[in-house]
């Protein structure tokens, strides 16, 4: 999906944070904490906020500072709070942040830096990786909007799409052959598609309903992908 360059980098990136992804995911609800970020740079007391390098950098001493507990993803990766998102932009945005908060860059810096930058590396990673995903991107933005999707929603389900899941799911049990298994995977593939195209327009109406309903079918066949992902990893 990405080029290779990215893809070397982003493994580096990984040895280095070794947090769950998945797990920090909405960590933007950080995002309304009080966001006591003093606009004082912690190291020579001078004024914070925004200039050069984005605010990541006391304009005085150069010292870098802590990463802002209010500033969301879409703001982090210079992305419009939108579900559209330009993927291009947003991996040239990755890279440029990879450049200025990467640690190999503080190792003769100080502990606080050190820290810093592995914190900053850390949210930058799982923003890049939150805004690229449709599904991800679309969960963060009706966390950004007040709604969210808890876990066990079965019951809140048409049983009719409920049924649909669980026909393609003992389809994939029972498919014998790498053919058989790549059909189900572009079936699922093809309905992801549609889910996405129809998220976008639920957000352009702001119908956050819709979008959450949209997205909630989008985690299913999410599943039924890792499954498919699991089933052609081969067991012997
Ligand atoms: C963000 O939205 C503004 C106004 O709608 C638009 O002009 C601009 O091109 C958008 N930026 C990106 C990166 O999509
Ligand atoms: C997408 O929206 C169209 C029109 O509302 C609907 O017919 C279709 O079933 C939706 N697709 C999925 C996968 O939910
Ligand atoms: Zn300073």
């Amino acid at each position: 999906m990405w080029g290779g360059r990215v893809q070397v980098l982003f493994r580096l990136w990984g040895l280095r944070s070794a947090g769950v992804p998945g797990r920090r995911l909405l960590s933007c609800s950080a995002a309304s904490e009080k966001g006591s970020s003093s606009l004082r740079c912690w190291n020579c007391g001078g004024p914070g906020g925004p200039g050069p390098g984005d605010g990541f950098f006391c304009q005085q001493c150069r010292a870098l500072q802590p990463p802002d507990p209010t500033r969301d993803y879409f703001s982090l990766m210079d992305c419009n709070r939108s579900f559209r998102v330009d993927t291009t932009k947003l991996q040239n945005r990755f890279q440029q942040l990879q450049r200025l908060v990467h640690p190999d860059f503080f190792s003769q810096r100080s502990q606080t830096e050190k820290d810093f930058s592995e914190k900053h590396s850390t949210i930058v990673n799982d923003a890049y990786k939150t805004l690229l995903a449709p599904l991800s991107r679309g969960l963060y933005l009706l966390k950004l909007h007040g709604v969210e999707i808890p876990e066990g929603t079965d019951s809140e389900m048409d049983s009719q799409f409920l049924m649909e899941i669980m026909e393609i799911n003992e389809k994939l049990a029972e498919a014998q052959s790498e053919a058989a298994v790549k059909e189900i995977e572009s079936t699922v593939q093809a309905k992801q598609k549609e889910c996405t195209d129809n998220v976008s327009r639920a957000f352009e109406q702001d119908d956050f309903e819709k979008a959450k309903e949209i997205l909630t079918k989008m985690k299913y066949f999410s599943n039924v992908e890792e499954k498919i992902k699991l089933k052609k990893i081969p067991s012997n």
